[in-house]
C-alpha cells in the first residue's frame, strides 16, 4: 500500500524540526510540493533548506503541485468545500501517477499539521474516493507555541480556557468563557476594534524567520503601533504571516 508521511515542519526555523520529523524524512521516494498563497516562496524556501539540510541520500523525488484557486464569492464554507473537493480529486490523481505502490509519499505542513491546515482534510477525502493510503503524522511545532515562547509566556492562565481561532471569528467579539484567545489568519486586525476592552496582546509576526517582530502591551496603547509595524513590514516583504495572543488584563497589575 502507498504510504504517505504528513510532517510538520515549523514555521520558518530549520530548527524547528523534530527528531521524528527528520528520520520522517529520510524514508521519502516523492515529496508533493503544494504552491500555494502569498507567503508561497517563504515556504519553499523553508521547505528547501529543510530537504538540503537534513535529507542524507539524494534519492527522493519532488512534484509540486500547482494549487488551484478558491471561489471569493458566496458562502464561505460551502467554497472551501468544493474546493477541498477538487485538491482531493487533484492529490489522488498525483498519489497514483507519482507513487508506486510500496513507496513513501510526503507532505510539508507549515507548523503543524493539526492547526488550521486542511491536508489532513483532504487526504481523509482522496481515501473516501477509494484510492488505499496508509497515513502517519508527525506533529510540528506551532506558529502557537513559538509566539507563547519568545514572549516567554503560558497560554492559560491557572485553571482557564484557551481559544484558538480566526481573525474572521474574533471580528464577532471577544469570546464568552475564556480568558485568552489566540488568533490566527487575521488578515484584517480585528483586534483593533476591541482597543475598549481592557485586554492585553502579545503579538508576532515572521516568528522563527530572520524577520521576526514581537509586540506586546495593553491592547489600548499598542494597537495603532503594532497596526503601523504591520503594514510596513508587509509592504517591506510582500506578504506576512502574524499571530497574536489576546487576554484580560491582569486584574492585579
Ligand atoms: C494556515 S495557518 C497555519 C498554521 C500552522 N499549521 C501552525 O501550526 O502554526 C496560517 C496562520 O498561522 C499563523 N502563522 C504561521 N506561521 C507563522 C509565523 N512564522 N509567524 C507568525 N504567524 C504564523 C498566522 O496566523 C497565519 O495566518
Amino acid at each position: 500500500m502507498r504510504r504517505i508521511f504528513v510532517i510538520g515542519i515549523g514555521v520558518g526555523d530549520p530548527d524547528h524540526m523534530t527528531v521524528q520529523a527528520i528520520e520522517a524524512l529520510n524514508q521519502v521516494d516523492v515529496f508533493f510540493m503544494p504552491d500555494k498563497g502569498a507567503e508561497k516562496a517563504a515556504l519553499r524556501d523553508l521547505r528547501t533548506t529543510i530537504c538540503e539540510r537534513f535529507i542524507t541520500s539524494a534519492g527522493y523525488r519532488t512534484v509540486d503541485i500547482d494549487i488551484p484557486q478558491r471561489a471569493a464569492a458566496g458562502d464561505y464554507l460551502a467554497g472551501v468545500d468544493e474546493w477541498h473537493g477538487r485538491l482531493a480529486d487533484l492529490y489522488s490523481l498525483l498519489f497514483e501517477q507519482e507513487l508506486a505502490e510500496e513507496e513513501v509519499g510526503a507532505m510539508l505542513v507549515w507548523g503543524d499539521p493539526a492547526i488550521y491546515d486542511s491536508t489532513l482534510r483532504i487526504i481523509e477525502r482522496v481515501r473516501a474516493k477509494g484510492l488505499a493510503l496508509d497515513i502517519q503524522v508527525i506533529p510540528g511545532i506551532s506558529s502557537v507555541q513559538v509566539l507563547a515562547a519568545k514572549h516567554r509566556i503560558a497560554l492559560n492562565r491557572i485553571g482557564e480556557s484557551v481559544l484558538l481561532t480566526t481573525g474572521r471569528k474574533l471580528a464577532d467579539g471577544f469570546p464568552d468563557g475564556f480568558g485568552s484567545v489566540v488568533v490566527l489568519l487575521d488578515g484584517a486586525q480585528a483586534f483593533a476594534h476591541l482597543a475598549e476592552q481592557d485586554l492585553d496582546i502579545f503579538w508576532g509576526a515572521y516568528l522563527g524567520t530572520e524577520h521576526e517582530i514581537l509586540r506586546s502591551g495593553r491592547l489600548a496603547d499598542v494597537k495603532d503601533e503594532i497596526e503601523a509595524v504591520r503594514a510596513r513590514a508587509r509592504q517591506k516583504h510582500g506578504w506576512i504571516m502574524d499571530i497574536y495572543l489576546l487576554r484580560k488584563s491582569d486584574p492585579g497589575r
